[in-house]
């Protein structure tokens, strides 16, 4: 009923409005370069969403991702990429290089090895949009490349040359990754077809074991003068097959296989390569080439076109009216969603490692930085996707005994924290996604809790005889069932209470009597808090009392200095400095108790103080901005009763820490993370994730309107007083479909029913809104976890929903 309100006509992209006024193609605001230095390590080529196939120049300085803009050099062009992680560059497998050899007598010419074929590219060459890349190298090439599911198009112009001298095209093929991992590995030539076939074994980029990759490359366009193997920077015509190992002390070979082209004088050269990939094997590698692009030479603008539409496709639901916004806020924020789609990535029927019907995702990249708002995101705009994902979690649970930590290309990669595909279950599960099996899930989830696994290092948990005997991870556990990096006591723990706190969501609502341990393993996190540790910075005392500190398995405390692992200290991580937290200070997972905030900030001695432990976090040097753990403190004023607070901090963090610049990106994007946070930070609206919660601050647009996928219903943020110039971000009231709604936060059913927030902007924060106890976001120790039922407008009834 009261969703039948008349509606403001909205301005949108693809609305009524834009027949009026004709808005520009909502691709134009999608910069994948931003976050392509310093260390954002972007994916910045062309994917569809969740692509296999994502095309790129690789370069040989930050190319974690592939390409960066750091002025580095191209070594290749390759069809697989992860995006945003960090550690070692991943994938990258089998680039190709072209150039132009002097002498076409002498092979050995060419450069073939990476360092030798490095070249610059012309910076202001680079052209990267959604499904497409381009860029020109200094040498006068030109490489452009599009793709489709599993199979890239990339076209190289060699210039048009007087020279007679005998100046040949080459297209070479690198048995190689970014990281140059690969282990074995072999090359085909067929030269009177025109295609390459080459796999090999290589290493995950953080993880354990091996992998395989298969690749089958066909080139068209130009008459094949000849083609054969090369090993270092020697070649012959005359081998058409290679196989190389590593050999003495896993020596490092390069090694591959290329074609020349003739190429007539004063003539441009347009050599089209087609490139499938797979992970099974080199047949359907060319399979899913053919397949993909059964016309290369025709199908470029083709594929172009359907990727664009794939994207358009994906940002549909979304659609914004600025109110005066800049530009720049709206590319940030269109980009941001556009980063969180593409990856993990879908290789449903390139799974080589067990036999299913369920979907395959890969490079869950990692969990650790994803389940905070990554996945949250797509739940919401992309649900039938996330929900694949979760099914694909479930499906590997089933095939390797566990849910992944971390995952990429097929193999384990490192946990850093706690088993966090429990949040992720646990969100899915409290928005109701549909088709995923509970039972199993919980299964999984328990398993995580119960069960030690040999090695923890890349799935489960370690520690768990004192997790269950102690109710804390101690400090130098004795632990003689599983073996793992024997660190981060600290930050485990506060990982492990909230992953039982999620175990406890999914267990009580689907009745089952474990649940209530669970629930009380939620509240573990209180043991290690240590009432009377000081912090000191230099010398001067911070003033707060009370955190976070190690114990030992007696009980007795250990010491870690609070300021520890922050900016102000040293970078703690697996292997660099492993400590009692992971890459983050005790200040920092001080805040991390997402389940019950009213208790931590009872336990931090009451809201006065809390909030001044934030302000100074923030304030000081503190908070590690580049780093996911950090999110969430950013909203954590809202359960002290100041949302408007929370509302100031992240004014104050966009655009000055997440802008469009290339370096615009404060830490890595860790495969879309930083894009999601911007992008959830822009409307208002924050996830908590594994509870059906999302905090309420003043947005960076007058309105945003979100139709659900499934439902077609459409939600909308709409802001009264909405001010470009963000000084008025105090949020003073909020009509919720039409009524009066005090509360700071508010459940899933928004997005799935389409209601309506009208929220009213002013320059003070407001005394009333948000500030009351029971108009806080929820808590463990105030109901959370007990009453399952939402009460969404605090009078008991359900007058929202028609
Ligand atoms: C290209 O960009 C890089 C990175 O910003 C810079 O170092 C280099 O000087 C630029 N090159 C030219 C020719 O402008
Ligand atoms: C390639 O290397 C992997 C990992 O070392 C090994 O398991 C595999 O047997 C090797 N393959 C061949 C064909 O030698
Ligand atoms: C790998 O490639 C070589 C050369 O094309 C081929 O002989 C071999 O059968 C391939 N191996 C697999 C497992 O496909
Ligand atoms: C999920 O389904 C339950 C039962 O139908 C309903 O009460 C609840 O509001 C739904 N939650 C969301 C987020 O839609
Ligand atoms: C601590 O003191 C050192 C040496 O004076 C100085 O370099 C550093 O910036 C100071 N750190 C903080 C957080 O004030
Ligand atoms: C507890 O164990 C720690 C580490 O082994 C030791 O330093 C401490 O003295 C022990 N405390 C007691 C009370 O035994
Ligand atoms: C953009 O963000 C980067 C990364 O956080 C930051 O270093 C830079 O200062 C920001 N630029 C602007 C103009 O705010
Ligand atoms: C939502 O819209 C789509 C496309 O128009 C339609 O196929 C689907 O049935 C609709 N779903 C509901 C629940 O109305």
């Amino acid at each position: 009923m009261l969703l039948q309100r008349p509606l403001l006509v909205i301005i949108s992209i693809w609305g009524v409005g834009a027949q009026q006024n004709p808005s520009p193609d909502i691709l134009d605001y999608i910069n994948p370069l931003i976050g392509s230095t310093n260390g954002g390590n972007v994916f910045a080529g062309a994917s569809l969403p969740y692509g296999l196939a994502k095309a790129v120049a690789d370069v040989d300085g930050q190319n974690t991702g592939g390409f960066a803009t750091d002025g580095s050099r191209v070594t290749g062009f390759s069809a697989l990429h992860d995006t945003g992680t960090g550690g070692n560059p991943s994938l990258g497998n089998f680039p190709i290089f072209p150039q132009v050899c002097p002498d076409g007598e002498d092979v050995n010419t060419c450069r073939f090895s990476k360092s030798a074929r490095a070249m610059g590219y012309v910076n202001d060459s680079v052209v990267a949009r959604p499904g497409y890349f381009g860029v020109t190298l200094e040498n006068g090439i030109k490489a452009d490349m599009t793709v489709s599911e599993r199979v890239a198009l990339f076209r190289f112009t060699f210039p048009s040359s007087a020279d007679s001298g005998g100046a040949t095209p080459l297209i070479l093929l690198d048995l190689t990754d970014l990281w140059d991992s690969r282990q074995n590995a072999s090359v085909s030539i067929d030269t009177k077809n025109g295609r390459i076939l080459a796999n090999g074994t290589f290493l995950p980029s953080f993880g354990v074991g091996t992998y395989k990759s298969y690749t089958c490359v066909d080139l068209y366009g130009a008459e094949i003068r000849d083609g054969g193997v090369w090993v270092n920077d020697r070649a012959s015509i005359e081998v058409q097959n290679l196989y190389v190992t590593r050999g003495f002390n896993l020596f490092y070979l390069q090694a591959g296989g290329f074609f020349r082209f003739n190429h007539k004088v004063n003539e441009e050269l347009t050599v089209t390569a087609r490139v499938g990939v797979s992970y099974r094997s080199s047949k359907q590698a060319c399979e899913n080439a053919e397949k993909g692009i059964p016309n290369p030479l025709e199908d470029f603008e083709r594929l172009r076109t359907q990727a664009e539409d794939a994207w358009r496709e994906k940002l549909r639901p979304i659609s914004i009216k600025s109110g005066g916004a800049v530009r720049e806020l709206e590319r940030s924020f269109w980009s941001g969603i556009y980063r969180n789609m593409l990856s993990p990535q879908d290789m449903t029927g390139e799974n080589p490692l067990w036999d299913s019907e369920e979907p395959y995702f890969d490079s869950f990249y990692c969990i650790w930085d994803s389940f905070r708002v990554q996945h949250p995101l797509l739940t919401i705009i992309d649900p039938e996707a996330q929900s694949r994902m979760v099914r694909s979690l479930l499906d590997t649970y089933k095939h390797e005994g566990w849910l992944p930590d971390c995952r990429m290309s097929l193999c384990k990669g490192w946990t850093q924290g706690g088993s966090n595909a429990d949040v992720v279950l646990a969100d899915a599960y409290v928005k109701n996604l549909t088709g995923i099996d509970w039972n199993l899930a919980y299964e999984a989830m328990v398993n995580d809790a119960e069960n030690e696994p040999l090695e923890w290092s890349y799935e489960g948990r370690g520690g768990l005889q004192s997790w269950k005997r102690l109710n804390y991870i101690p400090y130098l556990d004795f632990d003689y069932l599983g073996f793992g990096t024997n660190s981060r006591s600290i930050s485990r723990t506060v990982e492990y209470s909230y992953n039982d706190f999620c175990v406890s969501t999914i267990g009580k609502g689907l009745e089952r009597d474990g649940y209530t341990t669970y629930l009380q393993r939620a509240n573990n996190w209180k043991n290690l808090y240590k009432d009377d540790q000081t912090s000191f910075i230099n010398g001067t005392d911070t003033g707060f009392v009370g955190f976070f500190q190690p114990r030992y398995l007696n009980g007795t405390w250990g010491y870690q200095d609070p300021i520890a692992c922050s900016a102000l200290a040293s970078w703690c991580s697996l292997t660099s400095n492993p400590s009692e937290t992971f890459e983050s200070s005790v200040w920092e997972y001080q805040f991390y108790v997402p389940h019950d905030m009213s208790s931590l900030i009872t336990t931090l001695g009451g809201d006065e103080t809390f909030i001044s432990r934030l302000d100074f976090f923030h304030e000081s040097g503190l908070a590690d901005l580049g780093n996911e753990p950090v999110f969430l403190t950013v909203y954590q004023y809202h359960y002290a009763g100041r949302p408007g607070l929370s509302s100031n901090r992240v004014h104050s963090y966009i655009p000055s820490r997440f802008n469009t610049s290339t370096s615009g990106l404060p830490g890595n994007d860790d495969s879309g993370a930083m894009g999601a946070f911007t992008a959830f930070s822009m409307m208002g609206l924050f996830p908590n994730p594994g509870q059906n919660v999302y905090l309420i601050t003043a947005p960076f647009f007058e309105e945003i309107s979100i139709t659900h996928p499934q439902t077609n219903r459409t939600a909308r943020i709409r802001s009264v007083n909405f001010d470009p110039e963000y000084k008025r971000i105090y949020i003073q009231s909020i009509k919720l479909n039409g009524q009066v709604y005090t509360k700071s936060w508010i459940g899933h059913e928004f997005f799935t029913q389409g209601w309506t927030l009208e929220l009213v902007l002013g320059e003070e924060e407001s005394s009333g809104w948000g500030r009351a106890e029971e108009d806080r976001p929820p808590s463990l120790s105030m109901g959370l976890g007990r009453d399952v039922s939402m009460d969404m407008d605090g009078s008991g009834a359900d007058v929202l929903v028609s």
